[in-house]
């Protein structure tokens, strides 16, 4: 009974191992393309990213005035804040083409003015471009607390404002420009009522691209 069963067992196994070793063999040739690909790809971006050094852009608020105030009785406003907007690009190979930029002015989140259009420009690599907006407030009714904050504010000399930004911009590098992208600024100036002396402070702001 034993002999028999012997020899049929080592005949199967040797096609049974040429079988399986194929399909493992091109699976692991495929995974390993891929990984070798995407390693690649890696290098690449890597690379991309070592020569461009990409910085994000810093903004500040530089110079902030208040002419032409008046708060009626009835806690109307009326004013023109003007700011210098300081745009500074520190890309070496960068550049920016900011081709649409609404400015709107906030005083505790109430909007006071909007929809004020600034000029498109062009910001090569390295530089810093100064933007005066001017942003007139007409006869914008506040109301309540926030009147009251405003007059509170106002009387200790200056105000808190928010000036918010949204820009579409391009990525300029080399010959290649970028799709449009948004860009969002947010500054919070201390507008100074004193005309004698302009508020001369640097004020930072946030950014999100
Ligand atoms: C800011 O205001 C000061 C004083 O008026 C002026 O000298 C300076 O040039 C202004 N800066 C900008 C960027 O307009
Ligand atoms: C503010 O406006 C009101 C209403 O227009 C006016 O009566 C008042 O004289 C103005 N005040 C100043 C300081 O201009
Ligand atoms: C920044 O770019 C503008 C526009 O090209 C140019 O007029 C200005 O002189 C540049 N400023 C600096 C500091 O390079
Ligand atoms: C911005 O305004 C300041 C004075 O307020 C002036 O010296 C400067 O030339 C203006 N800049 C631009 C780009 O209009
Ligand atoms: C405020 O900005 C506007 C527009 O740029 C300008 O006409 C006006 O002279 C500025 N006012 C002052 C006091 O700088
Ligand atoms: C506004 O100006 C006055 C003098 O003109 C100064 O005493 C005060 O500190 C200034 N306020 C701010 C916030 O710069």
């Amino acid at each position: 009974m034993a002999p028999p069963i012997v020899p049929p067992r080592p005949q199967p196994p040797t096609p049974r191992v040429v079988k399986t070793r194929q399909p493992f063999s091109l699976c692991r040739c495929i995974a390993i393309s891929l990984l070798t690909l995407l390693i690649i790809v890696g290098i690449v971006v890597l690379i991309i990213w070592l020569v461009l050094k990409p910085h994000k852009m810093v903004y500040s608020i530089e110079n902030s005035s208040i002419h032409d105030y008046n708060l009626t009785n009835n806690n109307h406003l009326n004013a023109n804040f003007n700011f210098t907007l300081r745009a500074y690009n520190p890309n070496k190979r960068i550049s920016i083409y900011y081709d649409n930029i609404e400015v709107k002015l906030f005083f505790n989140s109430q909007p006071i003015s909007l929809n004020n259009i600034v000029e498109p420009f062009y910001q090569p690599r390295r530089n810093v471009t100064h933007l005066n907006v001017s942003l007139p407030t007409n006869d914008v009714p506040l109301y309540g607390d926030i009147a009251r904050d405003f007059k509170t504010q106002r009387s200790g000399g200056d105000v808190e404002v928010e000036v918010k930004i949204r820009a579409k911009i391009r990525f300029k590098v080399g010959a290649w420009k970028s799709n449009h992208r948004k860009l969002k600024i947010l500054c919070t100036p201390r507008v100074n009522f004193s005309n004698s002396r302009k508020n001369l402070k640097s004020f930072p702001c946030d950014v999100d691209v």
